[in-house]
């Protein structure tokens, strides 16, 4: 049978209400915090690191004591994490081990097209019939670059310090993909950052939060109507909100504890699950001054810092964060709470104040130099609404009425231009622009929001208002998608092409 299948029939599923995990949980904060390894490069010449990463299952014990199938980079979730160094190409070889073709998007690179992950752009998994799975690509994208087994990802990175993220986004299958495994970061430095007093080495905590539901065998739940995609029995209509579990991991382990020393540290916060937001708060808040001091947006440092008491955070999302728990006394056990969150969603992690230290971090009143982006340079203002609607004759996903396909394309930016892109939407979606970062312009018809800052890629909708990005589509020519990142509307249909020209 084809392994890409007929559109919106395969990951669809339930209702969008929280899936149940049919063995006993864990007691929360019992489980130290993972930090994903650091990937050693297996080459660096003059011009290039050279990586290589292996996509395989393996088994994971992600409850204490319960084994459970995952895909993942390099066999572990998330993957490894690449450091790379702004305008200096990275080049990763993913060998396709696993059973079903992969794509694999660096979320918030700058990247020509042919490596930028395109849906169709399959890596056939290794050994495996040339046309079994290719066909069926090309059949809905002649344009589909299609490799076997292997492929070189060449990233130049012309860009600033950022926190990007690697995540599997095959055409259909992405929401199953990345919940069973496929996503790591890239963390992006350069010596505008590395010059700033900001917290680092152990006080740098990356924190990739993601939900997930487990079978009685340990096993990942993901309802689908495809019977290899762990079908959950009963299932069988299409899917309306999203995948959701009781489970909150961070760093793949279940409501982890972090021991910090009473001083401040850099929490660099990716939402990574499928389709739950998060609203972040600190419990107990510290005593004095602001709970989150935000340094960074999804594609780096922001201008200038600001403080926040809460911090909602949408899929694909990333805030980059100061706390200082040098607010708190020694002994204190503070928790990473999410105030949309009830029963065993309400909390995400722990940290311990274990000890004094010194501290010779602290937060610049100037960041970053961020090129303004001004509503008179806008040559072009588009509109595009978000909504659900009939799809293949379910319910699925639209954009400006159409669901996604790999021939449609619905914007045609000059290249170097700077466009205003207009959005509505009839819930909450999370709107994600392949290759460009770009600013919120306004929100509600208002200035932006308090989360709005700096140069984003990723911008959570919410029902029935308007929001406007302003952003210049330079660096590459060719075809990019945009989607939501809710990555079961992703897979029924809320995507679509621009192409540069
Ligand atoms: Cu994070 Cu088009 O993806
Ligand atoms: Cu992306
Ligand atoms: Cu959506």
């Amino acid at each position: 049978a084809g392994l890409v299948a007929p559109r919106w029939f395969r990951t669809a599923a339930a209702t969008g209400e929280q899936l149940t995990s049919e063995l006993p949980l864990p007691a929360p904060f019992g489980v130290p915090l993972p930090i994903p390894a650091v990937l050693a490069p297996v080459a660096r010449d003059a011009d290039a690191d050279r990586y290589e990463i292996v996509q395989r299952q393996a088994v994971a014990e992600i409850l204490p004591g319960v084994q459970t199938p995952i895909w993942g980079y390099e066999g572990t979730f998330p993957g490894p994490t690449i450091e790379s160094r702004g305008g200096r190409t990275t080049i990763v070889k993913h060998h396709n081990e696993l059973p079903v073709p992969t794509v694999v998007h660096l979320h918030g690179g700058h990247t020509p097209p042919e490596h930028d992950g395109y849906a169709t752009d399959l890596v056939l998994p290794a050994g495996s019939a040339p046309h079994a799975h290719g066909g069926h690509a090309l059949m809905h994208d002649p344009a589909a670059l299609i490799s076997h087994g292997s492929r070189d990802y060449v990233y130049p990175l012309r860009q600033k310090a950022a926190m990007l993220w690697y995540h599997d986004h095959r055409m259909d299958f992405t929401g199953p993909a990345v919940y069973r495994g496929l996503a790591g970061l890239h963390l992006v430095r350069d010596d505008e950052e590395d010059a700033l007093p900001l917290p680092r080495g152990e006080r740098e905590l990356p924190l990739v939060i993601t939900d997930r539901a487990f079978a009685a065998d340990g096993s990942l739940r993901y309802p689908s109507i495809d019977p290899s995609l762990t079908s959950v029995p009963g299932v069988e209509e299409p899917y309306v909100e999203g995948v959701f579990g009781d489970v909150i991991l961070v760093n793949g382990a279940p409501w982890p504890v972090a021991e910090v020393s009473a001083t401040r540290h850099r929490l660099r916060v990716l939402n990574a699950s499928n389709a739950r937001r998060y609203d972040l708060a600190l419990d107990p808040p510290p005593p004095a001054g602001p709970v989150f001091t935000q340094i960074g947006a999804d594609q780096g440092l922001l201008d200038a810092p600001r403080a926040h008491e809460h911090v909602p955070i949408a899929p694909a999302e990333r805030y980059d964060l100061v706390v200082d728990f040098g607010a708190y006394p020694v002994g204190t056990e503070v928790t990473l709470v999410n105030r949309l969150g009830t029963g065993t969603t309400a909390s995400v992690m722990r940290f311990r104040v274990t000890r004094r230290a010194t501290d010779d971090s602290h937060i610049p009143a100037r960041l970053a130099e961020i090129e303004p982006l001004d509503r008179a340079q806008a040559t072009v203002t588009r509109d595009f609404s978000f909504r659900g609607g009939m799809v293949g004759g379910r319910h699925g996903w639209t954009i400006s009425g159409e669901p996604y396909s790999p021939s449609r394309i619905d914007a045609r930016p000059r290249l170097g231009d700077v466009e205003i892109w207009r959005f509505v939407a009839d819930l909450h979606h999370p709107i994600h622009l392949h290759l460009v970062d770009f600013r919120v312009l306004s929100r509600g018809g208002q200035a932006p929001g308090p989360y709005d800052a700096g140069r984003k890629d990723t911008v959570d909708l919410r029902p029935g208002e308007a929001v406007e990005v302003i952003a210049k589509f330079d660096g590459y020519r060719g075809r990019f998608m945009f989607h939501c990142h809710n990555a079961e509307h992703e897979d029924m249909g809320m995507m679509a092409n621009f192409e540069t020209v």
